[in-house]
């Protein structure tokens, strides 16, 4: 049996891809993309999953609607998919702390920068390099972690490395921290999780 995953995305989906290139070229054994869930209708993420068979579930939170209602039916989707694994895969919303106490060490997530700089709330997309690029530093990176309580705060699992180059902007610094970072760590470490899942839940 494998651990079963929900990927869940409000976007391009390029994360989302580098999953899919994963599992096609046999790197993901222990884990099966299951399932993957948008909060946005019009994420070309959900292009991508359907061209590589993978189900697809909306979950639309409507504009100052309780994020509870959200969470619930989010809920019953992943339990009506007996979803074993929740992989964020730039998934714009942070979810409450009663949400992940239901999956403990059973999300993770992607965050392009190097945990602990530019993160936490308010920190997403090219928010995060035009942050670091405003700081100046040089070196930045990604960083996949467990997700808990704290926005960005779970115990990190994977981290790379990526230089800034001088000309760089917002756009071409995300770029190269995704071709860099991001496709690589992702996949490993959903492996990896997927992996402990399994031993878990057959022992
Ligand atoms: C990625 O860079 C991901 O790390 C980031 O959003 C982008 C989504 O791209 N996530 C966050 O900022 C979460 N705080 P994608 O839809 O092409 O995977």
């Amino acid at each position: 049996m494998k651990t079963r995953i929900a990927v869940l995305v409000s976007g391009g989906g390029t994360n989302l891809q580098a999953l899919i290139d994963a599992r096609d070229r046999g790197e993901l054994p222990h884990g099966e993309l299951a399932l993957v869930v948008s909060n946005n209708a019009d994420a070309f993420a959900i292009e991508r999953a359907r061209k590589a068979g993978i189900p697809v579930a909306l979950c639309l939170r409507e504009k100052g609607a309780p994020r509870a209602d959200f969470e619930a039916r989010l809920l019953d989707i992943l339990s009506e998919n007996r979803i074993d694994m929740i992989v964020l895969a730039g998934f714009m919303a942070i979810l409450s702390s009663d949400f992940v106490a239901r999956y403990p060490e059973r999300i993770i997530n992607i965050h392009p920068s190097l945990i602990p700089s530019f993160c936490g709330e308010g920190f997403y997309g090219l928010r995060v390099h035009q942050a670091a690029l405003d700081y100046g530093v040089k070196v930045t990176g990604a960083t996949v972690h467990y997700v808990n309580e704290i926005p960005d705060g779970g115990r990190i699992i994977a981290q790379k490395a990526v230089d800034i180059q001088p000309d760089d902007t917002p756009e071409t610094l995300q770029r190269r921290v995704m071709e860099q970072a991001e496709w690589i760590l992702l996949p490993r470490a959903t492996e990896e999780v997927a992996r402990k899942i399994n031993s878990d839940l057959s022992s």
